[in-house]
This record gives structure tokens, sequence and C-alpha cells, in this order.
């Protein structure tokens, strides 16, 4: 199987090029952000304190599942489809405190990896914030994708729910992630792929190009 992992901050462009990605490799898409918010928002549910929890009581509270179809996307918690609602302003206010817990990081690595290895798929473009460092530092192609600071929240710009601000949505979020995991420099065999002045089609068309060039 032929992985492909894509890191990088908020407003990159992660999500809808490795989907585009996935599509055109005719590989599975998995959106790894989608885990920590579908328990993030299993949380505020639930009113459960995520600080103090150990990767067994995840294990035991979170139901999940999630499709690894890129033109099929749907996620789903506790039999529930929350597709939409983990997008919700409240749920990516609160997701940092999860992704901040180590015990959450741990469950969420294996969670991922096994997604993968049980998928059967000729491939999977795995999006994240340390897939190509801590989840799959084994993958045969391993990106980091960027653009300044400028290009990404003028990108969010265009999707921003109402109430909420810009600085809050990506600035705030990345600086309280980037404490855990390091998603703006690229590490030893990782390839940078800067898309501040790349159309989408592309900054996709770099991304196959890395992929057949590492096949
Ligand atoms: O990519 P996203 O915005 O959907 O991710 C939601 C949050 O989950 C984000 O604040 C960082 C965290 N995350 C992470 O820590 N590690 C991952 N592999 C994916 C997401």
């Amino acid at each position: 199987m032929h992985i492909v992992a894509i890191d990088g901050p908020a407003g990159s462009g992660k999500s809808s090029v490795s989907k585009a990605s996935a599509l055109r490799l005719g590989f599975g898409y998995l959106d790894t952000g989608a885990a920590y918010r579908a328990l993030t928002l299993s949380f505020l549910e639930k009113k459960i304190d995520v600080t103090n929890l150990n990767s067994q009581e995840i294990a035991e509270q979170f139901d999940y599942a999630i499709s690894l179809d890129p033109s099929n996307f749907w996620v789903r918690a506790f039999g529930f489809d929350v597709t939409e609602a983990i997008r919700e302003p409240r749920v990516a206010q609160a997701v940092s405190l999860t992704a901040g817990n180590t015990e959450v990081r741990a469950y969420m690595k294996e969670l991922t990896r096994t997604l993968v290895s049980q998928s059967q798929l000729p491939g999977v473009v795995v999006e994240g914030r340390d897939i190509t460092t801590v989840v799959f530092p084994d993958a045969q192609t391993r990106i980091l994708l960027t653009a300044s600071e400028e290009v990404r929240l003028s990108r969010r710009s265009a999707e921003l729910p109402a109430g909420v601000s810009l600085t809050e949505m990506v600035t705030k979020r990345d600086q309280t992630d980037s404490k855990v995991v390091d998603f703006m420099t690229p590490s030893e065999g990782v390839s940078l792929l800067d898309s501040t002045e790349l159309t989408f089609e592309q900054t996709v068309d770099a991304v196959i190009h890395l992929v057949r060039e590492l096949r």
C-alpha cells in the first residue's frame, strides 16, 4: 500500500488538496482531524472533561467510523452522522484542548494506523498535523503543505462562520496546536510544498508529481 502523508497548518489547503489528489490517484482519503473533532463533539455533548482521560477510557468511550472514499465523505460517532456537526465553531474552539492530551494523541495514532491498514486500498492520502512525523514516519510519500499566513487567512475567510474571528479560527488555533506538534518545519525526508504562489490545480499536480516520483 502506498501511503501519502500530508501535514500542514490551518488554511494551507490540506483537506481539499488531499481529497483531490486521492481522487486522481485512485487512492483513499483520510482526514485525521475529523476524529479529534468527533471526540471533542462527544465530550462537549456528554460534558466530559478531556484533560484527565487515559487512552483506555477513550477507547471505551469513543465509537467512531469514517469514510475513506474521497467522493463520499462522512463521519459517524455513537451511531450518528456527525459530518456537519464536527465543523461547528464550538468544536473548532474546543478541539485544541482535546488534541493537547497526550493520551488522546496516542489513541489517535493507533486508530489512524488501524483505519489505513484495514482499508485494503492500493493507497491512502492521510492528512493531519503529525502524520509525516508521528503517525506515518514510514510513509512512501511525505509532504508538508504550507502557504504564507496572508494567503492562509484569506482562504479561510471564505469559509468563516458567523461570530468567529479569523484570528481565533486560524492563527490562535495554530499557535495552540503547534505547542504539541511542529507542523511548520519539514522534518528530514519530508518534501516542503509551498502553495502561496500556486493555484489549487497546480498544488494537486505537485502532489501527484511527488507521489509518482517515489513509486
Ligand atoms: O485539520 P482540522 O482543523 O480538522 O483538525 C482539527 C484539530 O485536530 C486541529 O486543531 C489539530 C488537531 N489535529 C491534530 O492534532 N493531529 C492531527 N493528526 C489532526 C488534527
